[in-house]
């Protein structure tokens, strides 16, 4: 079958589920990441053939996309960062609005690194812990990112820390003087106790379950069926429980030059900020996204 048909099919059936550049994307991501072609292979090639060997994989890989299957599962990574982590469906697929707040943690954790090298090398690393780890995407940003950083991961799911923990950076550690993996730890972020808590840190990242019950009707036939609702729903009742509890044990554990750095539902933003500032936070501050959302608390002491 020629490439181009293959793709002309596959954004006919999708279309009914996505706008068409999105389905024409996702045939494209297919087709990359499964038989190595390029965005513009079917067009300075039309007349590229897919071997017959790798086209009932491709019809199946399509019939899953078909059903609503998020392409990220189905291929089974997703780009973050300019790193490719893999995911499965015990893992919510890393979104693009999380990169800022890694980029900011980077940023801060880089400039506390910087200021602790001028007292030698017996400075004590950048702490950072990562609350509701999931993937690892963002653990694994930063580890790699601020070489010599100790990068703990937290996650309730046992599965998700499989995922987490293994990640393919081999590579990456190798080439990445002084950079080591982040740890990944099973346990309960509303727990009363944390025992994952040995000393201060320095940055304390977190994207929890935000997003109420009420507003999966607004959500997307592939998110609702598919990714874990674990990771994404919390009770109209109480949206905010995840806030309560990580403003508490940062306010137990932030260290004083330290930022904590949280995703937050966008229709929450000032009730939000405010669980900081009453856990006894001097600055908080409401950030938005790419697209003019509320989208982060940054907390500081
Ligand atoms: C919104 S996802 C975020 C995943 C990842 N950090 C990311 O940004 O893509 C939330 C994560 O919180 C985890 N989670 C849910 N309840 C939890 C709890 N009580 N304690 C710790 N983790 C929890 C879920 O398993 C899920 O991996």
């Amino acid at each position: 079958m020629l490439l181009k048909d293959f793709l002309k099919e596959g954004v006919t059936r999708l279309e009914t589920l996505y706008p068409t550049n999105e389905a024409r994307n996702i045939m494209l991501m297919l087709c990359e990441s499964r038989i190595g072609t390029k965005s513009y292979t079917h067009i300075v090639e039309p007349e590229y053939q897919i071997k017959d060997k790798s086209l009932d994989g491709l019809n199946a890989d399509l019939d899953r996309l078909a059903s609503g299957e998020p392409v990220q599962y189905v291929i089974g990574f997703a780009d973050f960062c300019g790193l490719r982590f893999k995911v499965s469906p015990d893992v919510l697929i890393p979104r693009p609005e999380t990169e800022l707040l890694c980029r900011e943690a980077i940023k801060i954790g880089s400039r506390i690194q910087r200021m602790r090298k001028a007292y030698g090398k017996s400075a004590r690393p950048v702490r950072v812990l990562d609350l509701c780890t999931g993937s690892g995407c963002i653990a694994w940003t930063v580890a790699l990112n601020i070489p010599g950083a100790e990068v703990i991961g937290v996650d309730i799911s046992e599965k998700a820390v499989a995922v987490a923990s293994n990640q393919d950076f081999a590579l990456r550690l190798k080439e990445t003087e002084g950079a080591e993996a982040p740890r990944f730890i099973v346990a309960d972020v509303l727990a009363d106790s944390h025992s994952y808590i040995d000393g201060d840190f320095d940055l304390i990242l977190s994207n929890p379950p935000y997003i109420m019950e009420s507003q999966k009707e607004q959500m997307r036939a592939n998110v609702l069926n598919f990714e874990p609702s674990t990771a994404l729903f919390v009770d109209d009742e109480d949206p905010l429980v995840f806030y309560r509890s990580i403003a508490a044990l940062s306010y137990e554990c932030l260290s004083s030059e330290g930022k904590g750095l949280t995703e937050i539902n966008e229709l929450l933003g000032l009730e939000t900020a405010k669980v900081f500032s009453e856990a006894g936070f001097s600055k908080t501050e409401v950030v938005k996204d790419f697209y003019d959302k509320n989208r982060f608390v940054f907390y500081s002491k």
